[in-house]
C-alpha cells in the first residue's frame, strides 16, 4: 500500500477527491487530514468512511510538530493539498486566518515533505491545489493561461498566490517534486452555503432573498466539482514535475444570468409558478475589490493530459439542485448556530 495524504478532505472539493481516490486506487491508503473548521464536515464522506483503505485524522496543518510526527509515522509518498480557508468574503473580514492557514500551513507541509523524503524524490509528489483567482481579474475578453502574471486582489487570492509561490520556491530551491493546478469556480454537491450557488439554492427553498452583489454583472467560469476531481486525479498521476495546469469549464456565466437559470430550475422542481423564485432576487452592496471576470484557458491540460469537462452547465446545475433537494438534512445541520451569525453579519437581510 502507498500512503497518500489528502489535506482538507472533509471540505467541498476535498471530499470529492477523497472519494475518487478511494474508489480508483485500492492500493493507496488515503489519510484525510482535516481540522474540521466550519467548512469541514465528516458527513460529506459518510459513504466511504468505513473503507479499510481510509483513515481520517483530525489536525491542523499549521501545527508543525504534529505534522512532522504524522509524516514520520506514515511515510507519505504523495500529498494532495487542498486544506485552506476558501471564502473571499471571510478573507475580507478576517485576513489573518487566511495567511496562517493558506501560507503558513502550506509551508509547514512543504517542510514536512522535504524532511520526510530527505532528497529521495523517486515516486514522490507534492500536489498543491490552487485557484484561478491568483491571476486577478479579466476585462471583457481574454483568458487566464499558465503564463498569466499573478495579480491577486483579495486577501484570499493573495494568500493562495503566496502559497503557490512557496510551493514553486521549494521545487526550484530544494528540488521538491511538485505540481500545481489553478482551477475556476466549482459547483456541485456538498458545497458550503456561503458560496453563491448553494446559498442561493438554500434561500430559494426557504423563500428568502437571494443576495446579488452590485449589479450581478461579474462573470465566473463554472466547473462541475466531479470534473475537478478527475482533473486532480489526472494531474497527480501524469502532470509534469514542477508544472502548473489551469483547470476550467469554458463555461462563463454572468452572476445574474446564472441566478435566473437557477431560479427557473428551482421553480420547476418545487412546482412554483414560473418566475416566482426570481422575485427573491435582491441586489445588495457590492463586495470590496470584486473581480469582474474569471475565465480559464485549460487547453494545456486538455492537450497534454487529455482531460476535458464532462458536463454541460445546465445538466450539472440540475443535478446539483436535485442533490440539495434530496439532502435537506445535510443543509439543515450546517445552517444553524454559527452559520446564522455569519449570515446576519454578512448580509443584514431578513
Ligand atoms: P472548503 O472551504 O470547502 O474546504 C476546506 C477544508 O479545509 C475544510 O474541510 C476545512 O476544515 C479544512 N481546513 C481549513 N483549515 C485547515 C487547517 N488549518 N488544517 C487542516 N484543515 C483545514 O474549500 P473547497 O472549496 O473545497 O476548496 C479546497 C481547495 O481548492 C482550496 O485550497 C481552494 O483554495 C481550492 N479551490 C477552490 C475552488 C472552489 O471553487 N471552491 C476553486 C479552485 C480552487
Ligand atoms: P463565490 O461563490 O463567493 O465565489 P468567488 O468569489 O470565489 O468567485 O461568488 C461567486 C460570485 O457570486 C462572485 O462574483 C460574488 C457573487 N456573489 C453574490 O453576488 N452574492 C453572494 O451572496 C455571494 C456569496 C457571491
Amino acid at each position: 500500500m502507498k500512503n497518500i495524504l489528502i489535506t482538507g478532505g472533509a471540505g467541498f472539493i476535498g471530499s470529492h477527491v477523497v472519494r475518487r481516490f478511494l474508489k480508483n486506487y485500492p492500493d493507496y491508503h488515503i489519510f484525510n487530514l482535516d481540522k474540521l473548521t466550519y467548512a469541514g464536515n465528516l458527513a460529506n464522506l459518510r459513504d466511504v468512511e468505513n473503507l479499510s483503505n481510509y483513515t481520517f485524522v483530525k489536525g491542523d496543518i499549521t501545527d508543525a510538530d504534529f505534522i512532522q510526527r504524522l509524516f514520520k509515522k506514515h511515510q507519505f509518498e504523495g500529498v494532495v493539498h487542498l486544506a485552506a480557508e476558501s471564502h473571499v468574503d471571510r478573507s475580507i473580514a478576517n485576513p489573518m486566518e487566511f495567511i496562517t492557514t493558506n501560507v503558513v500551513g502550506t509551508v509547514v507541509l512543504l517542510n514536512a515533505s522535504r524532511e520526510c523524503w530527505n532528497g529521495n524524490y523517486e515516486g514522490k509528489r507534492f500536489y498543491h491545489v490552487s485557484t484561478d483567482e491568483v491571476y486577478g481579474s479579466l476585462g471583457d475578453t481574454g483568458y487566464f493561461t499558465e503564463e498569466t502574471r499573478y495579480d491577486p486582489h483579495s486577501p484570499y487570492s493573495a494568500s493562495k498566490a503566496s502559497s503557490d509561490h512557496m510551493v514553486r520556491a521549494y521545487h526550484d530551491t530544494y528540488g521538491l517534486p511538485i505540481v500545481i493546478s489553478n482551477c475556476s469556480n466549482n459547483y456541485g454537491s456538498h458545497h458550503f452555503p456561503e458560496k453563491l450557488i448553494p446559498l442561493a439554492i438554500n434561500n430559494i427553498q426557504n423563500n428568502k432573498p437571494i443576495p446579488v452583489y452590485g449589479k450581478g454583472e461579474n462573470i465566473r467560469d463554472w466547473l462541475f466539482v466531479e470534473d475537478h476531481a478527475v482533473a486532480i486525479d489526472v494531474i497527480y498521476h501524469f502532470g509534469k514535475n514542477g508544472d502548473t495546469y489551469n483547470v476550467g469549464g469554458h463555461n462563463e456565466w454572468k452572476n445574474i444570468d446564472l441566478i435566473h437559470l437557477l431560479c427557473d430550475i428551482m421553480d420547476r422542481k418545487l412546482k412554483r409558478n414560473p418566475g416566482a423564485s426570481r422575485e427573491l432576487i435582491t441586489y445588495v452592496k457590492d463586495r470590496a475589490g470584486h473581480d469582474l471576470r474569471y475565465a480559464i484557458d485549460s487547453s494545456k491540460l486538455q492537450r497534454e493530459l487529455g482531460w476535458k469537462p464532462s458536463l454541460q452547465f445546465e445538466e450539472g446545475l440540475e443535478k446539483t439542485v436535485d442533490w440539495y433537494l434530496a439532502n435537506q438534512a445535510w443543509m439543515d445541520e450546517i445552517t444553524t448556530g454559527d452559520y446564522q451569525n455569519y449570515y446576519e453579519k454578512q448580509y443584514q437581510l431578513r
